[in-house]
């Protein structure tokens, strides 16, 4: 009987043989019931062997269980090697591309990168700005105003107000953001995205705005040999104000950015004292640089949602 187990190889076989084993009829439950004339010796042979078939069954069970699991499993097999098109992977958007590359130079010089509301209130899209009510200046940028006299924020500037009053001075931000104004021509929409550094401690200079720049410009743009030109500019936040030019591919120049030195009534409306501090602000067209690094010169395009276009684009 011990071989007879061994030998089963199905778990049904192996129930048949129980069966006619230990149940109502089997032959161990006849020897059992007989055990009672018969003497000790005999009983305990028996016993012994009755302890040892139920273990054996025990044993030929698990392992025709386990033998019929990994048939299963064998036949389960995954066929990774399946032919497949690719699928339709998104990639990121020009605009999310350029910010791990900006972001990543910045933070490399120890700006912190932050945001803030796209709605904004007067205080911190103009007045903070040194651009009170009836401030001519008001009218450099065509402001979309809400019914509550809050405005689409119309430059990233008013992120450097939130972060000098949030964090006082020393301080060595940049902001980054959707900005809007009532633009609409060919190459213009009325929303598009800025950046714009700041940096205020005690012995900041002009020297370490260009310095700071350049160093962007060229490690953005991959230029070692780059060409700037500094001109005198006007904004109501920093003064003196200068606008940035680079040389474009050895021809012509483009106008990349405003800058400046903070205005000392914008430090002291964030209550830090112009006396101890002062620094520098540098704001550009994010879509710009995207559109000058990759190539792409349809600003409104960039924001059309249009798969097709971004594709010939490249991304
Ligand atoms: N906020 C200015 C603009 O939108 C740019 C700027 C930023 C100028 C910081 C000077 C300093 O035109």
């Amino acid at each position: 009987m011990q071989e007879q187990i061994k030998k089963i190889n199905t778990l049904e076989e192996l129930q048949a043989l129980y069966t006619a084993t230990f149940g109502k009829n089997g032959t161990m439950t006849a020897r059992l019931k007989e055990m009672k004339n018969m003497d000790n010796d005999a009983r305990a042979a028996i016993n012994r062997e009755n302890v040892e078939l139920r273990e054996l069954f025990k044993i030929r069970q698990a392992e025709l269980e386990n033998a019929a699991m990994m048939a299963g499993l064998q036949k389960q097999k995954l066929d990774v090697s399946l032919n497949k098109e690719p699928e339709n992977a998104g990639t990121l958007h020009p605009i999310t591309r350029s910010l791990v590359d900006i972001a990543g130079i910045l933070e490399s010089f120890g700006y912190e990168m932050w945001t803030g509301p796209e709605i904004e209130d007067d205080w911190h899209n103009f007045t903070a700005l040194n651009t009170p009510e009836y401030h001519p200046a008001r009218d450099m940028q065509d402001t979309f105003f809400l019914e509550n006299g809050n405005v689409m924020r119309t430059q990233t500037s008013a992120i450097q107000i939130r972060s000098m009053e949030k964090k006082g001075a020393p301080i060595k931000m940049f902001g980054i953001g959707a900005t809007y104004r009532k633009e609409m021509d060919a190459t213009h929409g009325p929303m598009f995205h800025q950046i714009e550094g700041l940096y205020i401690d005690k012995n900041v200079t002009m020297a370490d705005l260009i310095g700071d720049v350049k160093e962007f410009l060229k490690r953005f743009f991959n230029i070692n040999d780059l060409e700037l030109r500094i001109r005198p500019s006007y904004f109501p936040f920093t003064e003196p104000s200068i606008e940035i030019d680079m040389k474009w591919q050895g021809k012509k120049w483009l106008e990349l950015m405003g800058a400046g030195m903070v205005h000392p009534n914008v430090l002291r409306n964030c209550n830090i004292n112009p006396e101890e501090y002062q620094g520098f602000a540098f704001g550009f067209g994010w879509d710009r640089l995207a559109m000058l690094k990759y190539g792409l010169n349809d600003l409104r395009k960039m924001f059309d949602g249009d798969v097709r276009w971004l594709k010939n684009a490249g991304f």
